[in-house]
């Protein structure tokens, strides 16, 4: 039997092909937005950091969430230093989310309060994905829009306590390998990551929305 990390990878697979190859993802690492459209991107992911880290601190001690949560990961520092970077000193009274953003954070709050192996789900599919695609992204975004190679406006994506990117997610597979569910759990964990995506996907539909080319 294939390895749970080999499970919930292969399982998000195709979801996660639709995510990377969605309009809004498509027109902004082709180059083909505005910096305005990266920023409301960013925006959208300082709600969904938000929710994930607000929970990181309660579940450092839970049995099944505890081992995931580490400090090297929390992003919303670096978010917010971008966000001022991008939108100046006021962002964050300017920030609003999207109705899919909305329902993504409400979400992952949801998993992190009552179903903690449902929040490794969402932890899984933001943090696995940024350090991996994140690092295509930071380098598009570094090009398309002139920002400082790793600095500001990129922050999000730039890791400064993983020295080793490869070695850390090959840890991190060995943690979802040893995660503690029984396989019921496990297929709801899967589930749960499927779901994830699909709310990722709904954030870019409504961020297609706002930029359509036409209008770029
Ligand atoms: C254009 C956007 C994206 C690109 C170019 C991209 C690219 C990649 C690449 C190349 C990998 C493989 C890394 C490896 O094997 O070590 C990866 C893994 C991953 N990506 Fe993405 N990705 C994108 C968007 C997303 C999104 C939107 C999500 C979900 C929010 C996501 C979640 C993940 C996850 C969870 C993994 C880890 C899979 C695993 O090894 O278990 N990615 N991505």
């Amino acid at each position: 039997m294939d390895s749970f990390s080999t499970l919930i990878r292969t399982a998000s697979h195709e979801q996660h092909v639709e995510a990377e190859t969605s309009t809004f993802m498509s027109d902004l690492l082709g180059g083909r937005l505005g910096v305005d459209a990266y920023a409301r991107y960013t925006e959208q992911l300082w709600f969904v950091y938000e929710a994930l880290e607000a929970a990181a601190g309660r579940l450092a001690s839970d049995p099944v969430a505890g081992p995931f949560v580490r400090p090297e990961l929390l992003r919303l520092p670096s978010l917010e230093r971008d966000l001022a970077h991008l939108r100046g000193p006021g962002w964050r009274a300017a920030l609003t989310p999207l109705p899919a953003t909305e329902a993504y954070a409400a979400r992952v709050r949801e998993c992190a309060e009552e179903w903690p192996a449902g929040y490794v789900a969402h932890h899984y599919t933001r943090y696995l994905g940024d350090l991996s695609g994140g690092q295509i992204i930071r380098g598009k975004a570094e090009k398309t829009w002139g920002f400082e190679r790793k600095g500001d406006g990129v922050r999000f994506y730039v890791f400064e306590g993983i020295a080793n990117p490869a070695a850390f997610k090959r840890e991190y597979r060995e943690l979802l390998d040893g995660v503690r569910a029984d396989d019921l759990e496990k297929q709801r964990i899967v589930a749960e990551c499927k779901r994830a995506f699909a709310l990722n996907t709904a954030v870019f539909q409504g961020l297609g929305e706002e930029f359509p080319l036409s209008a770029a």
